[in-house]
């Protein structure tokens, strides 16, 4: 019998998958660092990362290594028992990162929401706010999941549209704007204030210099916690080890995910120090996998090729390298690039903007990701015309320059 062949396959996801994603139509079988095949076999650099979850690249050798021989002897024991890996992969993780605990969990959503419960909680019981009046104040154009507090955070109406009501105490300010923030921390019932130090999903937007340490220190002043929301920022993506460590700012909670098992199974972490963390107690909170064994031990080998193959110090310098040819090709339709390491955004010049006749409501920007992979390089747009390049981080010099001729051919070819 012959094996299916892509279209096959996506016609089987349309009719027996939930229609909740709009993926670019190809089919992914295998991946190696920064590449991955299609289902016929075709080649692609892979520029999304699974939204940079495999910072480590594809399949890397250690952490498939330590992975399968884990998933031979112990995978789960939930927490109702100790396992022999969780100790050593918390005491891992607090010593590298600088943080007193570490409460495991999976995905990053989940990770996040174990932040807001535990700013309450701390609000509560540390900083004295009346009982259920904590407020955690967020920022226009977040993203951080999509569960009912995730999407009740949200200002995205396909995020939050039509599946109301929503979590209240959450309060809405816009992303770099340090005096709308300072007005909104006058509130003495504001518990945090959680940010991510550049904003991913909203198309890779970077505050102004300094913004981090702004809102650090005013933070500290008001006695309000800065949860960091690094999922998609931290562990090397931007060039240094979590993107707050360009401004020296340590968050009071750090929420962690994707790449913390470099995209092999869902692993995520809040880190705080202890008088944060232990403000919850014994069946307060918790999953049935976080922490398990098998996410230990990869989570601590995914962490050791970061740092030991020095993925920050590469991403910081292939990003710079991909940004300067990028803006090289000076093109009419690239409207600006940004980005720091390799969590890259090139914005599409918008119809008003352009005297040329591009559709550019979004098309554009999507017709260029199918060039693109045509020519064998794989992107997506978000938010219609942005698209955004995240490339594993331990592309080379030729990798970057091989991309961005694919990037120059397959605009030219959309226009
Ligand atoms: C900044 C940020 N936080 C949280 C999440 C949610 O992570 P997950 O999809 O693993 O739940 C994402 C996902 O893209 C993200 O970018």
């Amino acid at each position: 019998m012959n094996p299916l062949q892509s279209q096959q396959l996506i016609d089987l996801e349309l009719k027996y998958g939930a229609h909740n994603y709009h993926p670019l139509p190809v089919v992914l079988s295998k991946g190696k660092g920064v590449h991955v095949w299609d289902v016929e076999g075709k080649q692609y650099l892979d520029f999304l990362s699974a939204y940079s979850a495999v910072n480590q690249g594809h399949c890397h050798p250690r952490i498939i290594k330590v992975m399968q021989e884990q998933a031979a002897v112990l995978t789960l024991t939930s927490r109702a028992f100790h396992n022999n890996l969780l100790g050593v992969y918390a005491e891992y993780i607090t010593t590298l990162l600088g943080y007193d605990k570490v409460l495991p969990m999976n995905t990053g959503v989940e990770a996040a929401e174990t932040a807001f419960k535990l700013a309450r909680r701390w609000g509560y019981d540390v900083k004295g706010i009346e009982k259920n009046k904590a407020i955690i104040i967020v920022c226009e154009n977040n993203f951080w999941g999509r569960s009912v507090a995730a999407i009740s955070s949200s200002t995205d109406p396909s995020s939050y549209g039509g599946f109301g009501p929503y979590v209240p105490g959450i309060v809405k300010i816009p992303y770099n704007d340090i005096a709308v923030l300072e007005a909104a921390l006058q509130d003495k019932n504001v518990a945090a204030f959680m940010a991510e130090p550049i904003q991913g999903e909203a198309g890779v937007v970077v505050p102004d210099e300094a913004y981090l340490s702004n809102v650090k220190a005013l933070c500290s002043k008001h006695n309000v916690l800065f949860i960091a929301d690094e999922v998609q920022t931290g562990i090397a993506r931007t060039g240094k080890m979590m993107a707050c460590d360009y401004e020296s700012v340590k968050p009071d909670i750090l929420v962690l995910g994707k790449a913390l098992s470099g995209g092999t199974m869902p692993v995520s972490a809040v880190l705080a120090r202890d008088e944060i963390m232990l403000c919850i107690k014994p069946g307060e909170h918790g999953s049935t996998f976080g922490g398990n064994p098998l996410a230990c031990a990869v989570a601590i080998e995914a962490l050791k090729v970061i740092v030991e193959e020095k993925l920050a110090d590469n991403a910081n310098a292939m990003g710079a390298l991909f940004r300067d040819e990028l803006r090289k090709l000076n093109h009419p339709v690239i409207e600006l690039v940004r980005g720091k390491g390799l969590l890259n955004a090139m914005v599409i010049r918008t119809k008003e903007e352009s005297e040329h006749n591009w559709n550019t409501d979004g098309e554009l920007a999507w017709n260029i990701c199918l060039k693109m992979r045509d020519n064998g390089l794989l992107a997506k747009p978000t938010h219609g015309n942005i698209i955004r390049f995240a490339p594993p981080l331990v592309i080379n010099e030729s990798q970057i320059k091989e991309a961005v001729s694919i990037i120059k051919l397959s605009i030219e070819q959309s226009l």
